[in-house]
């Protein structure tokens, strides 16, 4: 009987691909998403699970699983804190997700961002689409330049690398911060350091016990006055309401957000303050890349249900 594969997405077939030739008996089972009894039900009876980081694997579904023959939860994104890693090593369920694939189109995001943040573009345009605007003034709409401004990279993976060669073609001066020095000039090895020297700061760290809350008001209030921050990992490491307060006393001129804490529910005050470009969490959001990242969860999957080590473990059984 051949292993089976429980894919809680919804998704063009030809991107299981890597299932299909391995001959694996897929189950297409999106709506388990939303159901979080059926989906602990359904893993008991699969060898292997194909996830969002929407849906939580938890360690009621791993355990669930492990009692029957679960092997592998494949994650079809680079984050993974909707899967209790922990609980998926005591129960012997290996862990992959996708990194590298998506590096570009999420650092094309973080800069689209930056660049609305910096030239005020979403207030501009609702101005414009309200009939607001009067006409070209020397003076109307003015923003920040990218040429020669500071870019603190709190994050320096795959994306923030990422990022950090898109700015640097921008005319920015770009410097990082990460846990441990990355050999790589601009590190700056003080987190408060480098939001004080920082015109426009973005945010590339994963979510865990230690990032949530990064970001809160007393860093916030170490940038400089007229900055501008900018999140495009996950919701819970930048402190939404000193975000708010921020924008509303001017300390920050402008922000972008691709993140939610709780998302999809979007914190009321986020709507209605000014300065602010909110996207429903698109970073990797291309054709290539979603497709891309479904193969290479896929990939995944096949490798350690025949035994091997796959290049996007996470953790192992
Ligand atoms: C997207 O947010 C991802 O983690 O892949």
């Amino acid at each position: 009987m051949a292993p089976r594969v429980l894919v809680v997405a919804r998704l063009p077939t030809e991107w299981l691909e890597p299932l299909q030739t391995a001959g694996l008996d897929i189950r297409l089972a999106p709506e388990l998403a939303d159901c979080h009894a059926a989906l602990c039900a359904a893993a008991a009876d699969a060898d292997a699970i194909v996830s969002l980081l929407s849906v939580p694997i938890d360690a009621e579904v791993l355990s669930a699983g492990a009692l029957g023959r679960l092997r592998v939860v494949a994650n079809i994104a680079v984050g993974y804190d909707n899967i209790d890693v922990e609980a998926a090593r005591k129960n012997h369920v290996a862990v992959c997700n996708t990194p590298g694939v998506l590096d570009s189109a999420t650092a094309d995001v973080a800069m689209l961002l930056i660049l609305a943040a910096c030239r005020g573009a979403t207030a501009a345009e609702k101005s414009l689409r309200n009939g607001a605007w009067s006409g070209w003034e020397l003076t109307g709409y003015l923003g920040k330049d990218l040429s020669g401004a500071r870019l603190g990279l709190v994050g320096f993976g795959g994306i923030g690398q990422a990022v950090a060669s898109r700015a640097a073609a921008f005319g920015m001066l770009v410097q990082h911060h990460a846990r441990r020095p990355t050999g790589n000039p601009g590190y700056v090895p003080d987190l408060d350091t480098l939001l004080s020297d920082s015109d426009v700061v973005s945010i590339h760290v994963p979510r865990s016990p230690e990032t949530l809350g990064l970001i809160g008001s007393d860093r916030i209030s170490r940038m400089p006055r007229g900055s501008v921050l900018v999140n495009t990992s996950r919701g819970g490491i930048l402190d939404e309401g000193a975000l708010v307060d921020a924008l509303a006393s001017g300390h920050l001129a402008g922000a972008g957000l691709d993140v939610f804490d709780g998302e999809p529910s979007v914190n009321p005050r986020l709507l209605s303050v000014p300065g602010l470009t909110l996207l429903p969490h698109i970073g990797s959001a291309t054709w290539a890349t979603r497709e891309s990242m479904t193969r290479l969860a896929c990939q995944g999957v096949v490798d350690v249900l025949a035994g091997r080590t796959p290049s996007n473990l996470v953790s192992a059984r």
